[in-house]
């Protein structure tokens, strides 16, 4: 029986590009060149199955574009480079990577909160000036974290993840989400506490970002969200970029709005606003909040797993559409 065929958009781990191949034929990008959405296109052209990341956009353009396409696997949990509904609409399968990944994110929100208040890299990067040449009461103050109230926004898998990190801490947690979450997983937060988005900015010392991006989270904290912060405060994204108005970040870091940032993702990344490397109270990452070797390589076999799934007719452990789920399998019964 012939295998069906896949592309692998990016370079990933190559044991797991064999184990794809155990299952399936292959394109894979080992040399992880950045297709075009021409060249995305052309190399989907028979392909069955797409296994994707973040930085391939797989539009409505490009689903209509390619009849083939039974299933799209991304790597990642957050899945905004993909047009569910039209994939939807075509009895495409969609998944993405939850829970493997809350943990590593929730730890890695935690070094720029740390490395943002306590201005971490910022002394680095003086003492490699060779500023340092004398003890000073006042060198490099920052803001407490323990006993500090942390404003968290998204109560997600990966908000409550951060949140259980702040007992020890002993912080004060509020947040805010589309809604409430039940009882029992507030009070695993760290008796989080919900509040309003106005309340949650007014009083929280730090605030974090852990919301998926949709159109309705574009630009959650602007100018305006800004100005309602305290000035001495932190904000952390690990979220996704876009969420963040960044332009208006920059101007209110460097005017001394807001005390510090630590951002892991960015408008338009990698080709983020430069304004960002002017200002040296902003801790800066390349998108990494889920790297750690065995959670990158846990992304990499759910995916698999997803696509093997899907392809095998059975419903992927991670289905985002259950609809285009039960649109094949309706027509199939015919
Ligand atoms: C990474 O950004 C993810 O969404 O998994």
């Amino acid at each position: 029986m012939t295998k069906p065929e896949i592309l692998v958009t990016r370079a990933v781990f190559p044991d797991v590009v064999e184990r794809l191949s155990q299952y399936f034929e292959v394109e894979a990008n080992p040399d992880d060149q950045l297709y075009s959405k021409d060249e995305l296109i052309a190399k989907l052209q028979g392909k069955a199955g797409v296994f994707t990341t973040p930085s391939s956009s797989i539009t409505a353009e490009v689903i209509a574009a390619c009849p083939s396409l039974k299933a799209i696997c991304n790597m990642a949990v957050g899945f905004n480079n993909i047009d569910v509904a039209a994939a939807t609409q075509a009895g495409i399968l969609v998944t993405n990577t939850p829970d493997v990944l809350n943990e590593t994110t929730a730890d890695f929100a935690w070094a720029l909160l740390l490395a943002a208040a306590r201005r971490v890299t910022e002394s680095e990067h003086w003492l490699r000036a060779g500023k340092w040449q004398k003890w000073r009461y006042d060198t490099l103050l920052g803001a407490d974290i323990h006993g500090a109230t942390l404003g968290i926004i998204g109560m997600g898998r990966i908000g409550q993840a951060i949140a259980r990190r702040s007992m020890g801490f002993d912080m004060n947690v509020i947040y805010h989400n589309r809604s409430r979450v039940p009882e029992q997983l507030e009070a695993r937060a760290n008796n989080a506490r919900y509040v309003s988005k106005e309340e949650l900015l007014r009083t929280a010392d730090h605030v974090m970002l852990a919301l998926p991006y949709s159109p309705e989270a574009h630009h959650t904290i602007g100018a305006a969200e800004l100005a309602q912060m305290k000035p001495s405060a932190t904000l952390v994204n690990i979220a996704r970029g876009g969420i963040v108005d960044d332009a208006a970040l920059i101007v209110a870091l460097r005017a001394g709005r807001l005390a510090a940032a630590g951002l892991d993702v960015f408008e338009n990344e990698p080709a983020f606003d430069p304004g960002f490397l002017t200002l040296s109270n902003v801790v800066l990452t390349p998108h990494i909040a889920s790297a750690s070797e065995p959670t990158r390589r846990a992304m990499a076999n759910c995916a698999a797993d997803n696509l093997i799934a899907a392809l095998g007719g059975i419903s992927p452990p991670n289905l985002l559409n259950p609809e285009a789920m039960a649109k094949i399998q309706g027509m199939a019964k015919g």
